[in-house]
């Protein structure tokens, strides 16, 4: 999708239809473990695929699993609690939930079977605290250093004396991140041979619905916990990880906090459904569900589904303890813009050390679209933009910033009077766990056609507006038109029905029914592929005269609007900027000379291998160009308020670069 380091959304107005949401980070990430560790092969269907998740199974190679992925399933062998590979680097990006694990995990192994390992990530994850960790197993005998900074990966793990004390209770903290005590769960089994492992936590247990997803999954991989409380755990004698076979991995319940977030403030009419997780499911993270019915979602629920509409409007705003849903608690916050009065969220002091610290990144950003944002150590207190603004977010690196700012987009819906576009920076940081969270989210909102952006690029023939056109579409994640394309397609239709020019009734009317289909480079003329067809000289020819037709226009004209869709649009050809979209955000014009465009033209047909004359190319480009401004109809001119662009003497890139700038002065942030 874009390539540029934003992408923009526009006024949004209204949401309904399905999504399917990607796997359970959480889930998949132990899941993965605990197959690697196991003996035979496990089947995991569903697994998420994201960037946490790939870092595991790189991991999971590095020290010997057989893995075989196909599509979102996939095949792993484990190593049956013996290291196969004694020596390795394992890079585990910004994934808490592989870091803190593996370095249990392998701590344990390399203590009783030797070996050295390094575990590292991205600079975030080297600022994310391990101490509370590395502690407990040091408690076992474990040789763990810190390669940076005291407290932080990079760890390195050395062969210790070949065995582990687990005689006393092993003491863990619980009140930063409960990850320290899954890792424990999930890894102390590899050392229960000699007696049961028991680990007691110091303070409060925080997030304990994440404890809960680890012990459901050790109970599916044959491992039982016997817990008191929350605080004291004990892992079973002699207990040995045993594959189910197959587990499937459920959708992710904090992935499914935005589209429950989006029901509940856009859902007018059909509700948002959301499949891959219901009320039934074993993430902590559905209980988001609950809170987002407090302040007006209308939620119905069944096996693996959920139906979310539009209750109460403005929302209620609350005051919650959030402890059991810290993450999908994020999207609260984005919630509260939509509420009547103040939403405090209180005991979030975990956020603080996630991907990025989480309550300064929120309250920072939710000022920036005009919301009073009061933040503490462990709380963030939200009232809804008096004015809102444009904003450009900042996402930090972190997937759930730019997932939740999204849903600032419906500004209209509260009131903002201009509706405001939101500008996401580093878009693609959705990869962590949602990499598709975009593409998914446009295709269930709707908007005003008059609020979704255009840029139009016409020019003469040759004059490389279409792949100027296109590569400004790609880098801003537009839906891109070539207009042009649509003559040839109705040109080339008339050529097959053996309709010429002179019978513009027909030829109008084959406009008007025309099957055309665009993906990609793919254009489908009545299924069959025809790009390439389409570039042929006669149906060309053909398409310059069929484009004179007054009411071939016309029929057209619907297709080419319908090109307008959420999140924007790049139009080229003739007449965009003058007759289909004379309202558009931006109109370029491009003017290179017959002269140049002769030279080209000759340059890329000699290319292909087609001989060709540069001094007859020019005549008929010159014969195109006169043909074009002076037919009575969408004649060939700038509009008054194109921007003029000569680009006799720019390569692409230098085209592009320009329009993308002059786009940049029309847009608001
Ligand atoms: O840009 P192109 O060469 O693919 O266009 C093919 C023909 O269609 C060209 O002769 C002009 C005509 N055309 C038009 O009249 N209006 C447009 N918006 C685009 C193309």
């Amino acid at each position: 999708m874009y390539t540029t380091p934003f992408l923009d959304l526009p006024p949004l107005l209204h949401a309904a239809g399905t999504v399917r949401l990607p796997g359970s980070k959480s889930i998949s990430n132990r899941v993965l473990l605990l197959a690697g560790l196991a003996a035979g092969t496990t089947v995991v269907h569903d697994l998420l695929d994201s960037d946490d998740t790939r870092v595991m199974l790189a991991a999971l190679r590095d020290l010997g699993c057989d893995i075989d992925s196909r599509g979102d399933t996939v095949r792993i062998t484990g190593l049956g609690g013996r290291l196969r590979n004694r020596d390795a680097r394992l890079f585990l990006g910004n994934a808490g939930t592989a870091m803190r694990p593996l370095t249990a995990a392998l701590a344990v192994l390399t203590a009783t079977q030797g070996g050295r390992f390094e575990l590292s990530g991205v600079p975030r994850m080297h600022e994310r605290p391990i101490g509370d960790l590395v502690d407990a197993l040091r408690q076992l005998g474990c040789r763990i250093d810190y390669v940076g900074n005291e407290g932080y990966p990079p760890l390195r793990l050395t062969a210790g004396s070949g065995s582990v004390r687990t005689q006393a209770p092993i003491r863990v903290r619980g009140d930063v991140s409960s990850q320290f005590l899954t890792a424990l769960l999930l890894g102390l089994p590899l050392v229960s041979g000699i007696g049961p492992v028991v680990i007691e936590v110091e303070g409060e247990l925080i997030s304990k619905p994440y404890v809960e997803i680890t012990l459901n999954l050790l109970r599916r991989f044959g491992i039982a916990v016997q817990r008191d409380g929350w605080q004291r755990f004990t892992i079973a004698q002699g207990s040995a990880y045993v594959s189910p076979g197959d587990i499937h991995v459920e959708g992710d319940a904090s992935s499914a906090s935005y589209f429950v977030a989006l029901g509940a403030i856009a859902a007018t009419g059909q509700p948002v459904r959301i499949e891959g997780v219901g009320l039934d499911s074993i993430q902590g993270d559905i209980r988001f569900v609950e809170a987002a019915k407090a302040m007006g979602a209308d939620v119905r629920s069944g096996p693996g589904w959920l139906e979310v509409k539009r209750g109460r409007w403005p929302l209620a705003a609350i005051e919650l303890d959030c402890n059991h849903i810290p993450d999908a608690a994020m999207t609260l916050a984005s919630m509260a813009l939509y509420a009547e009065g103040t939403t405090r969220l209180t005991n979030i002091a975990s956020w603080r050390v996630k991907e990025t610290d989480r309550i300064a990144a929120m309250a920072a950003e939710l000022r920036k679209l005009g919301a009073q944002v009061v933040e503490g150590a462990d709380f963030i207190e939200v009232s809804p933009p008096a004015r809102w603004r444009a904003a450009a977010i900042h996402t930090y690196d972190d997937h759930r910033v730019a997932m939740c700012f999204s849903l600032a987009a419906f500004n209209a819906l509260a009131g903002a009077d201009p509706a405001v576009p939101v500008r996401i920076l580093d878009p693609r940081c959705v990869a962590k766990t949602f990499p598709h969270y975009f593409e998914t989210l446009f295709s269930v909102v709707q908007t005003a056609t008059s609020h979704v952006p255009v840029l139009t690029v016409d020019g003469p023939s040759s004059s490389g507006k279409g792949t100027v056109a296109s590569a400004v579409a790609q880098a801003l994640g537009y839906h891109f038109l070539d207009s042009g394309a649509v003559y040839r397609a109705t040109a080339l239709a008339a050529m097959r029905a053996g309709v010429t020019p002179a019978d513009e009734a027909r030829v109008a009317a084959i406009a008007a029914s025309l099957d055309l289909a665009f993906e990609g480079h793919s254009i489908r003329l009545g299924g069959e592929e025809v790009a390439d067809q389409l570039r042929d000289e006669a149906v060309g020819a053909m398409a310059s005269k069929v484009s004179a037709l007054p009411t071939v226009r016309s029929a057209l004209r619907e297709l080419q609007l319908s090109f307008r869709r959420i999140p924007g649009l790049v139009a080229d050809g003739r007449d965009m900027g003058t007759v289909i979209f004379p309202s558009a955000n931006l109109k370029i014009f491009l003017t290179a000379s017959a002269a140049k465009r002769a030279e080209r033209r000759h340059k890329q047909l000699i290319s292909k291998g087609i001989p060709a004359n540069i001094d007859s190319l020019r005549a008929d480009l010159e014969a195109r160009d006169a043909r074009d401004q002076n037919r009575a109809i969408a004649p060939l001119k700038p509009a008054e308020d194109a921007v003029l662009l000569d680009n006799s003497d720019q390569t692409i890139d230098e085209s592009v670069n320009e329009v993308l700038a002059a786009w940049e002065q029309r847009r608001p942030f």
